[in-house]
């Protein structure tokens, strides 16, 4: 099979993760009988340097001609104030490459042998966590209108808009139930349905598709239990689907779960439109530039190597492939002379890369 991607390093560590994460795929898509077709562009302030703009429409072109996109992160905090808000490298890139993707996926992997990473007590980690959130990321409070402030000090108002088409709450999750059947077959679908109209209707369309999925047993959570049994049974979760604001903030608590921001990759995924067409679907680690760490070689690759595997496992549908990386990556962080400095160890980013490579035919 034919992988055609594009690669976007992007700046600070950008560069360093994203080859530790073509060296994972090169072995493992060869061993599988696979064609790798990474082509490269630049993007953030390495394609400012190069040509004046954040997301050249070279890379634009580069990301319509291919089916993935593997970015690393953009941004340098030492020249980004030299611009305004809506100028700066990460709200051009990020914005205009995720457009039309619906979908957002965060995986947080902690193996029990990392339990001491996390900032949850070791007993609650015994199992580990492997845990999919899945993020409702175009819909809800952040784009509903009216979104305004309204009249004059000291008596304004202010009113923002949460709306969900059924439409729109069917596909999201759509993402979940197939997520979970992937995986370990569980679903947690978390909303306010005690309060809110989206989340009452949200959860009558979970119900009514479940009957489509009578092999993923499924679960509904109120959005403040759900914060809480994050934190008291991570273990217990398999995937995780929810709306926009919820996802945003159960997402990073999540994330924290795993006692490093190097370990987590993420999706973004969408769907055609009703001429077949669809945004190209864009992984990258969940991490941003870190330039406190850049070109140092100390930085974690885990996040974007496990980008990569999401990306073989959403995009192409290789399962297997992805497995296997995953499986890899497992092995290595066993080994704490693999570990890198945020997770406590003195590995490179290099050494840690070579480990995986190492253990993918194990
Ligand atoms: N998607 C993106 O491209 C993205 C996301 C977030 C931030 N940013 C940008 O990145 C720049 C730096 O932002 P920040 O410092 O707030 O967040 P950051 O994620 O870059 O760094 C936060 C901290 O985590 C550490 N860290 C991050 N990734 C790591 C890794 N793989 N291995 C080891 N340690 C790691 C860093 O050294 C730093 O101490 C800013 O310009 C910001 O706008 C970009």
């Amino acid at each position: 099979m034919d992988l055609p991607i594009a690669v976007l390093p992007g700046d600070g560590i950008g560069p360093e993760v994203t080859a530790a994460a073509l060296r994972v795929l090169e072995p493992v898509t060869k061993k599988f009988g696979h064609r790798l077709q990474p082509q490269y562009a630049s993007v953030g302030w390495a394609a400012i340097d190069e040509c004046g703009q954040a997301l050249p429409p070279a890379t634009c072109a580069v990301c319509r001609r291919n089916q993935a996109i593997l970015f690393g992160a953009v941004g340098r905090p030492d020249r980004d104030q030299s611009l305004p808000p809506p100028q700066r490298p990460e709200r051009v890139a990020l914005l205009e490459l995720r457009r039309g993707l619906f979908a957002n996926l965060r995986h947080i992997v902690l193996p029990p042998a990392l339990a001491g990473q996390s900032p949850l007590k070791e007993h609650l980690l015994a199992d580990g966590i492997d845990i999919l959130i899945v993020r409702e990321l175009t819909g809800g409070l952040y784009y509903g209108r009216p979104q305004e402030i309204i009249g004059q000090a000291p008596q304004r108002r202010a009113v923002d808009t949460m709306a969900y088409a059924e439409p729109e709450i069917r596909r999201i999750l759509k993402v979940g139930f197939e997520s979970a059947r992937r995986r370990r077959r569980r679903l947690a679908s978390v909303d306010k349905a005690n309060i809110l109209a989206t989340s009452a209707l949200w959860r009558e369309v979970a119900r009514a598709m479940a009957a489509d999925y009578p092999d993923v047993r499924l679960e509904h959570l109120y959005v403040d239990n759900a914060s809480m049994q994050l934190l008291r049974r991570p273990g217990d979760f398999d995937v995780l689907v929810t709306e926009n604001t919820f996802g945003d903030i159960l997402s990073d608590e999540a994330s924290m779960l795993a006692g490093s921001i190097g370990l987590v990759p993420s999706a973004c995924l969408g769907e055609p439109d009703e001429n077949g067409r669809s945004a190209t679907p864009f992984y990258e680690p969940i991490h941003g530039s870190a330039p406190d760490i850049a070109g140092r070689n100390i930085a974690n690759p885990v996040g974007a190597i496990l980008s990569a595997a999401m990306m073989l496992e959403h995009t192409f549908g290789l399962l297997q492939e992805a497995k296997v990386i995953r499986a890899a990556v497992l092995a290595a962080l066993r080994d704490p002379n693999y570990r890198t400095a945020d997770l406590g160890g003195a590995a490179t980013c290099s050494a840690m890369t070579d480990a995986v490579i190492a253990a993918l035919g194990a």
